[in-house]
């Protein structure tokens, strides 16, 4: 059937048509939102290439989590400012580390919330690599140990679940296996499956303090040229016990979003990285874009590409966009 028998348009004449026939909706339950928990007391510290995200110290923080449980949104997940790093990265899996201690907070103040936490050495490491670094190389195997016991002790704080962005090979086996040998076989594992190499990370290493200060993350992070890998690095992860698997960034990559949910069928996060909310909040300050149609397209693209959940700096406005009409 063709025009003139067929009209494209018929569908799209009015607003509840349209509401009737769209493939693809936005709710909160969708989204997870990214805090930035500091040492300290009192810090509040806007970071200046993500305006509207701050550094926050855990008093400060538990006002935001209870605001963020009113809008809906049903997870947070924590990245640590720590107080101390070093070259073994302790302070990672201290029992009265930050990002423990937000944990522990977070259960007392909101119990409900799915609190995630990230599991990666970076933060916590004094040379910004994530993994242990050996003669100038970011050795595999004995980083493992160090991100097991990691999350071990996210689980023992109350994590809901871990979430390794580390790229070792065999981590979500051996967090896995941490995991159950110490009795938290209900944690979770998202496992940042295929984790990019990406320049569009950069606000976030401001934000976590945790640029690497050597080389790069090349010959851990994945090459933004590669799809079918990106297909086998969520396939071992299944293989390996994890729950979730991500794709990151999310705007470019949204081919590998699609595949990887096609092949896998299973649970799929995506997160809109740093760099692409930076993007789209300089563009909206200078006027260029308007930031709350172009915010809303942006995550209904990555939600129709395949991701069933998304971690994303755009969350909080998301929610109050999305309870007017759009
Ligand atoms: C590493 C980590 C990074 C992000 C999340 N976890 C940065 C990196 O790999 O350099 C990036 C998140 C973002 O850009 O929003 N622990």
């Amino acid at each position: 059937m063709y025009y003139p028998t067929y009209r494209m348009r018929r569908l799209r004449r009015t607003p509840l048509l349209r509401r009737m026939m769209r493939e693809t909706s936005l709710a909160p339950d969708d989204f997870i939102y990214p805090l930035f928990v500091s040492h300290g007391e009192n810090v509040r510290r806007p970071i200046t290439s993500m305006p509207g995200c701050e550094q926050l110290s855990i008093g400060n923080l538990l006002p935001e989590v209870r605001e963020i449980y009113r809008l809906g949104i049903p997870a947070v997940i924590l990245f640590g400012i720590p107080s101390h790093k070093d070259s073994a990265a302790t302070s990672a899996y201290d029992a009265e580390g930050v990002v423990q201690l937000a944990i522990r907070a977070i259960k007392d103040e909101v119990p409900d919330l799915v609190v995630v936490t990230d599991v990666c050495l970076c933060e916590y490491m004094d040379h910004g690599h994530c993994g242990v670094v050996q003669n100038g190389e970011i050795v595999n195997d004995v980083t493992l140990e160090l991100l097991a016991k990691m999350a071990v002790s996210h689980a023992e704080a109350g994590a809901d679940i871990v979430a390794p962005s580390d790229m070792m090979d065999g981590r979500v086996a051996a967090i896995r296996s941490a995991l159950d040998d110490e009795g938290y076989t209900d944690a979770i594992i998202m496992a940042y499956s295929a984790k990019f190499a990406s320049s569009f990370y950069g606000p976030f290493r401001d934000a976590a303090e945790s640029p690497p200060a050597f080389g790069d993350r090349k010959t851990y992070q994945m090459d933004p040229a590669n799809g079918e890998e990106a297909v086998r690095e969520a396939l071992l992860d299944i293989e390996e016990g994890a729950d979730i698997v991500m794709v990151k960034p999310a705007l470019p990559y949204l081919d590998v979003i699609k595949a990887v949910k096609q092949e896998t069928k299973f649970p799929l996060a995506a997160y809109n990285v740093s760099g692409e909310y930076a993007m789209l909040k300089a563009a909206a300050a200078n006027g260029w874009l308007d930031e709350r149609a172009c915010v809303l397209e942006a995550l209904t693209g990555i939600k129709r590409a395949g991701a069933d959940l998304i971690l994303t700096y755009h969350a909080k406005d998301a929610v109050h966009w999305l309870e007017q009409e759009y």
